[in-house]
């Protein structure tokens, strides 16, 4: 009764109510702190082993790593589970807008509200940690497989939206595993390798700067660490020359001495390669350990043991990773009325594993699940259509008017003819030919419960207006440029086309696959008003975009299990297409920067050398004067904005370089860090006749002769998304942080606020500046 109780409450949880019911973050670490001390403090040394080191939870294999239970103490043990998009590998869950698509929002309100469902998902399914928000990888790579997962190559953007979703998601009593730290930009070569003769090469090294470091790749961990982050997730590469996961300098100096992170590290699946090093540079918890016949070696546990034993690893050591491992658990209230774990996860696990056969299906029979997914569809289809981009619109011709005949075009329409579930490790890396994409593949995909295609939202809105559709879902035959069963001419023909990507490698290229350039073309020829849609995981390739029959183009990512809805609402104006681009789009992969790593250095060893430093993306394009496509922040909308040359910006009175100390750290770091030293306001006007929304956004230039070589030429350090009625103006306020305005001095090791005049610019983009103006931070 209790276990239901608390899942009526959960799945009826409302922003208001959630925070009432669930402890907030910020007031209780230290009380949380002090249980999670007195509660180790009566465990045997086996037991604060077990705490550290991935272990059984029936009914296994349902959660995807677990701590085991401690019955006497009336711990029932702790279900991690994946993330980021959904809760994975489960019956009666959504399938949530990915990483990407959230970002191209631009919105924190609803990157809170996802956090939150997401987290009403989890909590009713029983499981104790969400293994997201990811924000490494960022995407220095165009071709990175697991880009879609995260929030973008900008740091300022993908801090925002890490910090957000963190507060979502907690805000309900489930943990946050913020991953994964730091510098796992691709797949390729990502984890080490053993081959048939048993000769091991080692992951990818990613050698970074210490300033890149802090102000591009770690800089959204930051945020997750302000946000109460409970756990972090180590990497599986390895960041200069060392494990991430038995990297001090990375786990003690900067995440838990600089940052003061009070919650734990625990490993990616596989990425513990070792007992004492590991322990010793900060790793609190080893997953997911070696728990039955599915997993792999373990170096926790009894190994942990022996080096506790013969003093490798010191018992106060093994207190610190047991009592952060039990922090977050008090501090999120987990200890009381914590629904039980769905056992149904373990039968559809075992189903994707081995399919109706599983050998293990008599341990964990199949059981209906608890279905989790409340009203979520209908946030769901808000956000596919607040996270889709408008690149193109000639004319207006969206959002649809007075069109009836409709053609329905291209491989990304209709159902996945494979099935729905894409839990695929890189067999496949271009996907499935057919059917509609709304995530990735990899763990980080989740299991359709429910899927309104575009070709099922599309046909049905259709006939409701009383018009008919003409459907080719073969690319092949839409290249053939014959037509021959189409009649008469559509008077808009829709054009789905999909990019698929995948943990566990990467993009061979970003091309739109499956014919697709020649599909576009064939179908322009034929159809004056050729609108493209793209779901996809970021930067494609867009060859046609310049086509005058090509009037609209709709770069919509992975939006979800109602990406067909989505669509319908943006295509005949109940939603606006109001996402901005989280990257840049180039007109070829070679202009967008520094590719994959595919092959070892000489000496046989996996390099990736980072020496663009903090140039990536919209950064890269603006510091070597490269052309975009369409560039970071860009997107249209269904009205037209104006933005007045007014821009003003106050400065605090006595700024200082340097942040005070004496005002304390707590999680995130310096206290004085994150306070408001700057604002920011403009004023923009909605001057088209109807209401639509803007995505104002600041940037700043760092004064260039007191900054270091390497300073990008304008970073992104303010936004806000905000709807306006015809003819309506109003003033838009940035606000911004000393961290906003500081470099990492990478002598002095310190956030340090540089003199001379910094540029502060206003507009619609990182190329679409309206307003500008100059000031000095320090007097
Ligand atoms: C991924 C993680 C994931 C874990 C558990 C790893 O392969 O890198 O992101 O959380 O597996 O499925």
């Amino acid at each position: 009764m209790r276990t239901l109780h608390t899942v009526i409450v959960t799945l009826t949880c409302q922003l208001a109510l959630c925070s009432q019911i669930f402890p907030r973050v910020e007031n209780s670490w230290s009380d949380a702190s002090i249980k999670a001390s007195e509660f180790v403090a009566n465990l045997t040394l086996t037991e604060k082993i077990g705490i550290v080191s991935g272990g059984y939870l029936s009914p296994a294999p349902a959660c995807v790593g677990s701590i085991g239970p401690i019955s006497r103490l009336n711990f029932s043990g702790l279900c991690f589970s994946d993330g980021p998009s959904g809760y994975a590998r489960s019956d009666g869950v959504s399938v949530f807008p990915s990483g990407i698509t959230i970002a191209a929002t631009w919105d924190r309100d609803l990157a809170y509200q996802r956090g939150v469902a997401l987290g009403e998902e989890f909590r009713a399914k029983g499981s104790h940690v969400y293994l997201g928000p990811s924000t490494g990888a960022m995407g220095r790579h165009a071709r990175g497989g697991r880009n879609w997962e995260g929030f973008g190559p900008d740091p300022y953007l993908a801090g925002v939206i890490t910090n957000t979703s963190v507060l979502g998601v907690q805000s309900t009593g489930v943990q946050a595993c913020t991953k994964h730290l730091a510098g796992n930009e691709q797949e390729t070569q990502r984890t080490s390798t053993t081959d048939s003769n048993g000769t091991v090469t080692e992951a990818i090294s990613s050698n970074i700067d210490d300033r890149t470091l802090h102000e591009l790749y770690l800089w959204p961990f930051a945020n997750a660490v302000k946000a109460g982050t409970s756990s972090i997730m180590c990497s599986y590469n390895r960041l200069n020359g060392n494990y991430t996961c038995a990297n001090s300098d990375l786990l003690t100096t900067f995440l838990k001495d600089e940052l003061a992170f009070p919650g734990y590290v625990t490993s990616d699946w596989y990425a513990t390669h070792g007992t004492e090093d590991f322990a010793n540079a900060g790793l609190d918890m080893e997953q997911p350990g070696n728990v039955s016949s599915l997993a792999g070696p373990s170096y926790f546990g009894g190994l942990l043991l022996d080096a506790i034993n013969n003093g490798s690893v010191s018992e106060d050591r093994l207190n610190d990773m047991a009592e952060r491992v039990m922090t977050p658990y008090f501090l999120l209230g987990q200890d009381q009325d914590f629904p039980s774990v769905d056992p149904s996860a373990g039968a559809v696990f075992l189903t994707y594993q081995y399919g109706q056969n599983s050998p293990l299906a008599a341990y964990y029979p199949a059981v209906e699940a608890r279905d989790v997914r409340g009203d979520h569809a209908s946030l769901i289809r808000k956000i596919g259509a607040a996270g889709t981009v408008l690149l193109k619109n000639v004319n207006n011709t969206l959002p649809l008017k007075n069109v009836s005949n409709i053609g329905i075009f291209g491989n990304g329409a209709g159902y996945p003819i494979d099935g729905s579930v894409f839990l695929d490790y890189g067999d496949h890396p271009e996907g499935f030919e057919y059917g509609t994409l709304d995530i990735g593949g990899g763990s980080g995909t989740v299991r359709h419960t429910n899927l309104v295609t575009p070709l099922q939202a599309v046909q049905s809105h259709v006939a409701s207006i009383g018009g008919r559709t003409q459907v080719i879902l073969n690319n092949d035959v839409l290249a053939e440029g014959l037509f021959k069963t189409i009649y008469p001419v559509p008077q808009a023909c829709l054009v789905f086309l999909k990019a698929y990507a995948t943990e566990g490698s990467d993009r061979s290229s970003i091309d739109l696959p499956w014919n697709s350039t020649a599909a576009v073309e064939k179908t322009a020829a034929m159809c004056s008003n050729t609108i493209v849609v793209i779901h996809g995981p970021g930067v494609v390739l867009m060859p046609w975009a310049d086509n005058e029959n090509v009037t609209a183009i709709l770069s919509a990512h992975y939006p979800g299990e109602e990406i067909g809805n989505s669509l319908v609402d943006v295509l005949w104006g109940a939603a606006e297409p109001s996402g901005r681009l989280p990257y840049t789009i180039p007109r070829n992969l070679s202009d967008y920067g520094p590719d994959i790593v595919e092959s070892p250095a000489e000496d046989s060893t996996w390099q990736a050398d980072f020496n663009e430093g903090q140039l990536i993306d919209y950064r890269h394009f603006d510091a070597d004067n490269v052309d975009p496509h369409f560039e970071f922040g860009f997107g249209l909308s269904y009205t037209s904005f104006e933005m007045v040359d007014g821009l003003q910006v106050n400065v605090n009175e006595n700024v200082s370089a340097l942040a005070d100390e004496s005002m304390g750290t707590q999680p995130g770091g310096l206290v004085d860090l994150w306070t408001l030293v700057a604002q920011a306001a403009v004023e923009i006007t909605n001057t088209g006749t109807i209401t639509g929304i803007a995505v104002p956004q600041l940037y700043i230039s760092f004064p260039q002769d007191t900054t270091p070589a390497g300073t990008p030429v304008k970073v992104l350090r303010g936004f806000t998304k905000v709807a306006l009625d015809a003819g309506e103006t109003t003033t838009i306020n940035f606000e911004l942080t000393r961290r906003d305005l500081s470099f990492w001095d990478s002598d002095t090791k310190q956030w340090v606020i540089p003199q001379g005049e910094f540029v502060f610019m206003a507009g619609f983009s990182s190329r679409d500046i309206k307003s500008t103006i100059q000031t000095a931070m320090l007097s």
